[in-house]
């Protein structure tokens, strides 16, 4: 069992992330669920089929607390405060208390969204995330931040909070569709880009869809040493934090946009387009030479990302930069390389570079 402690300023804040196999089956094991008075069990329409069964059955053979299942429809079309409020309508219904917990079954979605819950429910109360998609695993679950979208703007409200524990069972993964795991390796290559050439090296030029145990395992152990490392300094993004957001910048407005088509962007394909525009501003900032682009292009393709947008306008781009949250008196503020492996952040560029850089991914316009 591969074991991770966070700790975020005080000892109070520390928990375990526990990275292994077959671990729904031991989660009485993981973690103490003995002074809890009731659990709500959150999950969406894909991940609740096929795991909450083995998430009640492991809780059930050693403690009678009472498990309700909340089950929401799987896709970011959720990710929205009637949702939350249904959560919270439930909490009420089945009686819970302070001494209730909340346990977040799923991708991000439901991580941000059950953490969200339940950090508002009676002011607070404690949550669990057992992470089941690898964007989940190697970014979403940890680092307390939850959150929903307003509308269509991306994590626009959230809270800071973090789970009692974060589980992730690797086998899990064998269910999650090729797509969603190509899709996280944008969140993979973005920790190495930012902060580990090494890193990088490891998980460049690999195939999402070909990974053993083994590779996968160190991929996801590698993702949260560099997240946990960034978010003990900085637990409320008031400086170094923000570097997890390269690629978010641009890939928010991204995926933002992409909701009102008929083909909408998962967030690791919004993140991947938004990290090409990101390595193409460092390099007309001069922070990276023409090379180290290509080589970010190049690993961003290799993975089966998109690098290209079709049917986009430059110009509807820029403007959704403005309400993105690092935006400062609607000025964006960019997280840039500064070489592969180091990234500086809160940085203000030219209309002209951004136009420029933008440009460079949308075809056909
Ligand atoms: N809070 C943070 O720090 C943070 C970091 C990164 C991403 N996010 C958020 O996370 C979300 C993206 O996460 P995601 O890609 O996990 O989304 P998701 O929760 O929608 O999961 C992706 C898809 O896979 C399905 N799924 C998940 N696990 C599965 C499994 N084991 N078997 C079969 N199907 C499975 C889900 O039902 C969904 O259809 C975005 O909303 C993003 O904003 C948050
Ligand atoms: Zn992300």
């Amino acid at each position: 069992l591969n074991t991770l402690n966070i700790k975020i300023y005080t000892p109070a804040h520390s928990y375990p992330i526990l990275l292994g196999e077959n671990l729904l089956e031991k989660l009485t094991e993981l973690y103490d669920f003995r002074d809890y008075t009731k659990i709500l069990l959150i999950s969406d329409s894909n991940v609740g089929p096929i795991y909450a069964a083995n998430v009640r059955t492991a809780i059930s053979k050693n403690y009678e607390i009472p498990i309700t299942e909340f089950e929401s429809p799987a896709g970011e079309k959720s990710k929205l405060l009637k949702t939350i409020t249904k959560i919270w309508e439930k909490l009420s219904e089945i009686g819970a208390d302070r001494k209730s917990l909340v346990i977040n079954l799923g991708g991000g979605i439901t991580t941000d969204m059950g953490g969200f819950a339940a950090s508002c429910y009676m002011r607070g109360i404690n949550f669990i995330n057992i992470a089941t998609s690898l964007e989940a695993m190697v970014d979403a679950s940890i680092g307390g931040k939850t959150g929903i979208n307003l509308g269509s703007l991306k994590n626009h409200l959230g809270t800071f909070a973090h789970p009692k524990c974060v589980i992730m069972d690797i086998q899990t993964l064998t269910t999650l569709s090729k797509r969603d795991l190509i899709a996280a390796f944008a969140e993979i290559i973005k920790h190495g880009l930012i902060a580990d050439a090494k890193y990088f090296d490891l998980v460049k030029m690999q195939n999402p869809l070909n990974l053993d145990t083994e590779l996968l395992n160190k991929i996801i152990l590698g993702s949260l040493k560099i997240k946990a490392n960034v978010v003990e300094k900085d637990e409320k993004e008031a400086g170094v934090r923000q570097i997890l957001n390269f690629g978010h910048t641009a890939g928010h407005a991204i995926e933002t946009l992409s909701f009102k088509t008929k083909k909408p962007l998962l967030h690791g394909e919004a993140v991947a387009l938004g990290m090409i525009i990101a390595a193409k501003l460092s390099e007309l900032v001069g922070n990276i030479d023409h090379e180290t682009f290509q080589v970010i292009e190049n690993v961003i393709n290799f993975a089966g990302l998109p690098t290209k947008l079709q049917n986009y306008q430059t110009k509807e781009i820029i403007k959704l930069l403005s309400s993105d949250k690092k935006s400062i008196a609607g000025k964006a503020k960019w997280v840039l390389l500064k070489s592969i492996g180091e990234a500086d952040w809160n940085v203000e560029v030219g209309d002209d570079l951004v136009r420029q850089a933008i440009a460079s991914v949308v075809s056909n316009q």
